[in-house]
């Protein structure tokens, strides 16, 4: 599989992904922090990210964090999102949005 380099916005975090790894999974190995790590499993929301830049394909995700809308807009959960190419990705989760009140 190959891998992909994945670029968080507004941050000085970058780090390689396989294409079968979750773009969360991938961050957690190499001990950066940049997207908010939860539950590791596509329920809590804490992971939302939007795709600015490449293509990504999705395993499940609970629809009271991405509606199919903002699916197709490119919000995803970094926890259940796999990348195809290079990305560019921006955190809009649930700690971004408090800080931002
Ligand atoms: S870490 Fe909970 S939904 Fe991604």
């Amino acid at each position: 599989m190959s891998r992909h380099l994945i670029n968080v916005l507004d941050t000085e975090v970058h780090f390689d992904c396989d294409g079968d790894e979750p773009i969360l999974a991938a961050m957690a190995k190499t001990g950066r922090k940049g997207i908010p790590k939860g539950c590791f499993g596509g329920g809590c929301g804490i992971c939302r990210i939007r795709i600015t830049e490449g293509s990504h394909v999705t395993g499940k995700m609970s629809r009271a964090h991405v509606t199919e809308q903002e699916e197709a807009d490119g919000y995803a959960l970094a926890c259940k999102c796999y990348p195809r190419s290079d990305l560019q990705v921006e955190v809009v989760g649930k700690i971004i949005r408090a800080l931002q009140r």
